[in-house]
Formats: structure tokens, sequence, C-alpha cells
């Protein structure tokens, strides 16, 4: 078997399955109780707080547990908005149904106008249109993930958090794609908030994080107890907690390694798959895609139709770009959204640091066979 999926949920780390089972075994108290279980338990989650805190440069108060990127990124839009009394939203049509669909609820309820920014082939935009843009629009939130999760196109978190400090814009990213995959600094980088996800990163799924930036805090998510300091109530995932602040430090332990490993697969299955007649990429034309992404692009024929199906045949599993629908393929939003050739099939291989090269020699075999 051979998993190429590792962008919708990446195996877990076994250094991580060892310490949830140890912390499943050891911590059965409630961490807001006040007896010694309790006080124990609520060491253990500041722990992991501090952690995360720590690897990524930020201070543990900025750090709240969610349920996972998509809460987080529900969360932090629309208490921004809430809050800041934001007039305008800008983002484009390539970020995650998780950001697009909160958005779209929200300027559908309220006068809040919404301008998406348009992308180039290769999931790019004009940081000055941005610029121009934001000098026009007071009191603007500003939506931008790091890495697409599709495509793989990597946005200059840098430049752009600089633009929106300059405009005084509120800047929201969801990062799911990039935490655990690259070094970063919140102290460098001036998001106000920021989505990650443990799964992505070989932690648990069900358990993540929102980033709130000290000097722009949000209203409470959940009501309930005072956990998370009055912002997400209900007992903490404590085995989540720790599994994903576990993940973390084995990802960072490991980050340059992987990277280097990853992008030499990616680059010999992308060499491979360039003599195939009519393959091409998508998005992630330049050199700064995300590492861990390769969107490849088959001519539309019958046997490429039902490619993702016959590779899952051939033990070989990849998500596709395109889902096929009564009869009729449908492009992804991504897809349409950086002007993709929609008539090729398009399926993404998302890597981790397990796969092999063998493993993609078994894939290029397969595609051989199957092509
Ligand atoms: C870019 C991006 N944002 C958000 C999410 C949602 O994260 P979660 O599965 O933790 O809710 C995903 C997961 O596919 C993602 O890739």
């Amino acid at each position: 078997m051979v998993y190429f999926d590792n962008a919708a949920s990446a195996p877990l780390f076994p250094e991580v399955i060892s310490e949830m089972h140890d912390i499943m075994l050891r911590y059965h108290g409630n961490p807001s109780a006040i007896h010694s279980y309790g006080r124990e338990a609520r060491v253990i989650i500041e722990e992991a707080r501090k952690t995360i805190a720590q690897l990524l440069q930020a201070s543990p108060a900025e750090i709240v547990f969610t349920s996972g990127g998509t809460e987080a990124n529900n969360w932090g839009i629309a208490s921004c908005v809430k809050i800041y009394g934001v007039k305008h939203i800008i983002t484009t049509q390539a970020e995650h149904p998780a950001v697009l669909k909160p958005i779209s609820n929200i300027c559908q309820s309220k006068e809040i106008q919404l301008s998406y920014l348009p992308l180039d082939n290769c999931g790019h935009f004009d940081l000055n249109y941005l610029d121009d843009l934001l000098q026009k629009s007071p009191k603007a939130l500003v939506c931008l993930m790091h890495a697409n999760n599709e495509v793989g196109t990597l946005l200059p978190l840098k430049n752009i958090a600089e633009i929106c400090q300059k405009n005084k814009a509120y800047f929201f990213s969801d990062m799911v794609q990039t935490i655990g995959k690259y070094p970063f600094s919140f102290s460098n980088v001036k998001v106000g908030f920021a989505s990650a996800s443990a799964h992505k990163f070989h932690g648990p799924k069900g358990i993540g994080f929102l980033y709130i930036n000290n000097d722009n805090p949000l209203d409470a998510n959940i009501l309930g107890g005072g956990q998370e300091r009055e912002r997400r109530a209900g007992t903490e995932n404590i085995y989540g907690i720790v599994g994903m602040a576990k993940a973390l430090v084995v990802a960072h332990q490991n980050m340059l390694q992987s990277i280097t490993h990853i992008t030499e697969l990616k680059e010999y299955l992308k060499k491979a798959l360039s003599s195939f007649d009519g393959v091409s990429f998508n998005g992630n034309c330049d050199k700064g895609g995300l590492y861990t992404i390769l969107n490849v692009a088959f001519p539309n024929t019958v046997k490429t139709a039902m490619l993702v199906n016959n590779l899952d045949i051939a033990g070989i599993a990849v998500s596709g770009g395109s889902a096929c629908a009564s009869g009729s393929i449908k492009p992804s939003h991504v897809l349409k959204a950086i002007n993709a050739d929609t008539n090729k099939i398009s399926i993404r291989f998302s890597f981790s640091c397990f796969n092999t090269k063998k493993e993609i020699d078994t894939l290029v075999e397969t595609l051989n066979a199957l092509l």
C-alpha cells in the first residue's frame, strides 16, 4: 500500500502514539478540578501549550486549543469581524472552504464588502494590488492562507503581514498546511490570527489551535466553563493536546531532513511524469511552492477519467482535484480560481517523511500500466 494523501491527513508519528498512550494511562483527572489529579492534568496541558508557543516563537497565552483547523478558521474570522467592526474582507477564491464559507456567511448577513484578489496561474496575486486596495479600505480583514492545500502555492506571508500592518488591516492566515512543515516565528511575521491542525503534521485528528496575537484579543468561541481563559469552554482534549505538542516537537526535530527528503521525492516524481504525454502541473509552478504537494493535470481520456479509483484499486491512495459526479467532471474551486485547464483530470499527490523513492517508482510503474 502506498499513501500519497498526506495533505488530507498524515499518519501519526510513533512518538506521538507512545506519548498519548502514556498520558491516557496516567492522567484521568479533569484539568479544571482542584485536587491533585486535576492539577497534574492542568500542568500537562500548560506544558504542551508552552512547547507549541516556544517552537513558533509565540507567547503561550496566544495559543488557544480548538477541535482543528475548521473551528479555528470559523472562530478567528467571525470574531475578528464582530469585535473590530470589520467593513471589508479581502481574500481569494482559492482558500479552503473552512475560510470561504464562513466569509460568505458573514457577508450575506452583514453590510460588509467582500473582495477576491485576482490570481495568476500559479495561485499568486499582485502585492501592490492588495496594498492599493487596503489604502482605500479602513477596517479591513485580509484572509489569506499560507499554502494552498490543493496546488501547494506558498504565499509570501511576511510581505503580506507587512502590507496589512502598514495599512492597519487585520490579518488572518490559514496555516494548516504549513505549521510543522517549515520553521516559523510569530515574532517575526506579524500575523494577527492563524489556524493550525495537528493531523496535518503527524499528530492526532480533532485537535488544532488558533493563534491569537496578544495585540488583537478575540471574544469567546464557545461559552460555558472558564477553560482556555474563558475563550473556548469545554473540558480540554488533553490527549489530543499532548499528541499535537509532541507531533510539533518531532516535526521540528526532523524538519530539515524532511524538507530535503520530500523535495527530492517530489522532484523525482515531477521528472518522471514530465515524460508522460500531455501531463502538466497545476499551480506550484515556481520553486517556492509547498514541498509536500504536487498537483498533476492528466489529459482527459477514458483511461484517466477513473484514475483516482484505479490507483486506489492498485493500492495507491491519492486525492482528486476533480470530482466525478453523475458522469460529469467537476473541477475544484481552486483549479477554477487559478484558471487551470479544467478539461484535464487533476490529481493531488501529497507526501510525508514516511514516503520513499521506491514508492514513487511503484506509482510511476502503475501509471505506466494504467495509462
Ligand atoms: C488549508 C486547510 N485549512 C483547513 C483545513 C481543515 O482542517 P481540519 O481538518 O483540522 O478541520 C484543512 C484540511 O484539509 C486544510 O487543508
